[in-house]
């Protein structure tokens, strides 16, 4: 359920390592057969290195064999709920689909979305 989905974002932000930007994320992927696979963005002195929290658990998720998802939280400290970047909606849609998208800030705002609506003209293999 989403209150469940919002705490494992929130205890993986804990983890973040983001010393440059100081801005900790955390995040959390169901799985449509009930698995979580939660990420913490981790940046590096060549910025551009640095990874969201998204792809981190998507990465988990897909490299343990997880293939269909349902749901995915996202929890930050920001003054509004923290929505994934662009790069990010491309690669969850990709692997994905159209999974529900909660956005919860520690500072007490939510906010919850269809990727479809986040990611409304994809590129995707519709358009190979
Ligand atoms: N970040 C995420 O991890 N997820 C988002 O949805 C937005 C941004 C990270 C990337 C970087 O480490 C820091 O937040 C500031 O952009």
């Amino acid at each position: 359920m989403k209150l469940e989905l919002v705490a494992k974002a929130a205890e993986a932000r804990e983890r973040a390592l983001a010393p440059y930007s100081d801005f900790k994320v955390g995040a959390a992927l169901k799985t449509r057969d009930g698995r979580i696979y939660t990420g913490c963005n981790i940046e590096n002195a060549s910025y551009g290195l640095s990874i969201c929290a998204e792809r981190v658990a998507l990465w988990k998720a897909l490299s343990e064999g997880a293939r269909e998802f349902r749901q995915m939280a996202i929890v930050s400290d920001a003054e509004t709920p923290t929505p994934p970047c662009g790069a990010c909606r491309q690669l969850l849609w990709e692997y994905c689909g159209d999974i529900v998208v909660y956005l919860h800030s520690l500072q007490g705002h939510d906010a919850q979305h269809q990727l479809s609506e986040l990611f409304p003209f994809p590129f995707d293999n519709r358009s190979l």
